[in-house]
């Protein structure tokens, strides 16, 4: 057995919840199962070091030991700084046959609650294996892992970490100095490290953002698979999974009553759609905000109102954000809405919100309620309620999506490992959605789960629409 000595969670000795956790969890999962026993027996991942930046947990959990289950090194990290399950991240560190004074699982540097400057602390542990070297490949959400490697080379090359630069966010700046100290130590680091690098698969719309531009700008180092635009990821996570986490978000933080208000949702794509369905579930009044007009004849379809921000500011009770663009609601907005209005993100960055301007505004005053729940005050004496400090509230206030649809998302990860690892030169330095044939085969995984019986097509079918009997049964054009 190997031991784990280089780890850092918040309590090792919650592994034992954790792993009651993850043993639930597993029997929600059949395509990661599926996974282990088809894959199990040739461990594609043998000897594989594989590093990992997405929310630690319970699923991770199940995602972690799927990987290593396939033979690979694991190393994790959360992608943000509430999201870990601190008994999460302790199972899988003690790992199923370890205990907490014998750790034999995988080394997590994660816990709830860090601090931006731990993070990246994190996030550098995250890339080093304990004899110096670096990954082999990475699995990545929201695309902080691959932001860090590529501004190291880049700033490595140039012999310098730029001055100043357009982004003057305090995490931008806490991010620069941590490269600052790398090139001080080794000038060298992430270059060497970039060279042994086969790939990363990306989780998330804005990470799969991040790649593309950077494919764009040939400025791309390794392959990137878009594991988002997998069909059995973007519209069944980000709509089904927002659906089931995103009241369990508003309950766990507020516990205000949902029927009857008026519910804002901004951006009307995968998220916002599942957002809409959650809140109106509840019996929410619900409008919505686009700047696509495809998306907003959709919900204008779907039967609801669409609006600007501006016109139903001071009506709104509940606001959410799920556009993965920055701006949506500035402190100038939150500065008219009503008394204990409740303001949330579920888009993957903070800036979503503009926290930044609302703690410069004179006079406020920031009460906590409770950790990842805040009352910001305003001068004139009304308040509004703020989830997360602006971040995921679903994983800040809650647990996140459930197993059932993770394992979807998280099959199409391990395939997309799988991919990189046995057809590595199939993959140039582009950014690559993975085969339907692949995507049809996660659904597959999960139809029995559900109670589903597929028909299946006859040969004189098959021909009659121009498919084969074992799929792909749509086209590449296809939009489900
Ligand atoms: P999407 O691209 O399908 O939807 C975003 C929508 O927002 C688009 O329709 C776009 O037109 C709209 N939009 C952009 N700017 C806007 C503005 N200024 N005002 C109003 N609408 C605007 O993306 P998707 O897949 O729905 O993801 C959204 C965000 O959620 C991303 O940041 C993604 O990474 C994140 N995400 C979060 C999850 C969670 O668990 N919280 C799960 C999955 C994704």
């Amino acid at each position: 057995a190997r031991g784990v000595s280089d780890y850092k969670v918040a309590d090792l000795s919650l592994a034992s919840y954790g792993r009651k956790e993850i043993e639930l969890a597993e029997q929600e999962m059949p395509g990661l199962m599926a996974l282990r026993e088809e894959f199990g027996p040739t461990q594609p991942l043998a000897g594989k070091k594989v590093a990992g930046s997405l929310h630690m947990t319970t699923q991770t959990a199940v995602l972690i030991e799927t990987l290593v289950a396939l033979g690979a090194e694991v190393r994790w990290v959360s992608c943000n700084i509430f999201s870990t399950q601190d008994h999460a991240a302790a199972a899988a560190v003690v790992g199923p046959n370890g205990t907490p004074d014998d750790p034999q699982g995988v080394p997590v540097f994660a816990w709830k609650g860090e601090t931006l400057e731990e993070y990246w602390w994190c996030t550098e542990q995250l890339l080093v294996w304990p004899d110096g070297s670096g990954p082999d490949s990475i699995v990545d959400d929201g695309g902080d892992a691959t932001l860090l490697i590529h501004l190291g080379v880049e700033y490595e090359a140039a012999g310098a970490v730029p001055a100043d630069s357009a982004d003057d966010s305090e995490e931008h700046r806490i991010v620069l100095e941590t490269l600052r100290r790398s090139l001080v130590a080794n000038p060298k680091k992430y270059t060497e490290m970039a060279k042994s690098i086969i790939g990363v698969t990306e989780e998330t719309t804005n990470g799969v953002k991040r790649l593309y531009k950077l494919a764009r700008e040939r400025r791309l180092l390794f392959p990137g698979i878009n594991v988002n635009d997998s069909v059995t990821k973007s519209k069944f996570d980000n709509k089904y999974g927002i659906r089931h986490s995103l009241i369990d978000g508003l309950n766990r933080a507020t516990d205000v009553m949902i029927a009857g208000k008026l519910a804002v949702v901004c951006g009307y794509g995968d998220v916002g759609k599942g957002a809409v369905e959650s809140l109106r579930g509840q019996g929410a009044r619900v409008v919505v905000t686009e700047i696509d007009p495809i998306c907003a004849l959709q919900a204008a379809m779907d039967g609801l109102e669409v609006v600007r921000l501006e016109d139903v500011v001071a009506a709104g009770d509940i606001f959410i954000t799920t556009t993965g663009n920055k701006d949506i609601i500035m402190a100038t907005h939150m500065a008219r809405m009503k008394h204990n209005a409740i303001v949330g993100n579920v888009g993957h960055f903070d800036n979503e919100i503009d926290m930044a301007g609302l703690a410069r505004l004179d006079g406020i005053e920031k009460i906590e309620i409770k950790p990842q729940v805040h009352e910001w005050k305003f001068p004139d004496g009304h308040s509004i309620v703020v989830l997360s400090e602006g971040r995921l509230f679903n994983l800040g206030n809650a647990t996140g999506h459930p197993s059932f649809v993770m394992s979807a998302s998280f099959s199409n990860q391990t395939i997309a490992q799988i991919e990189l690892h046995t057809k590595r030169d199939q993959y140039a330095k582009e950014v690559y959605t993975l085969p339907k044939h692949l995507d049809e085969k996660v659904a597959r995984a999960h139809l029995k789960a559900v109670g589903a019986t597929l028909t299946e097509l006859s040969k004189e079918q098959a021909d009659y629409i121009g498919v084969e009997v074992d799929g792909p049964y749509k086209p590449e054009n296809y939009r489900y």
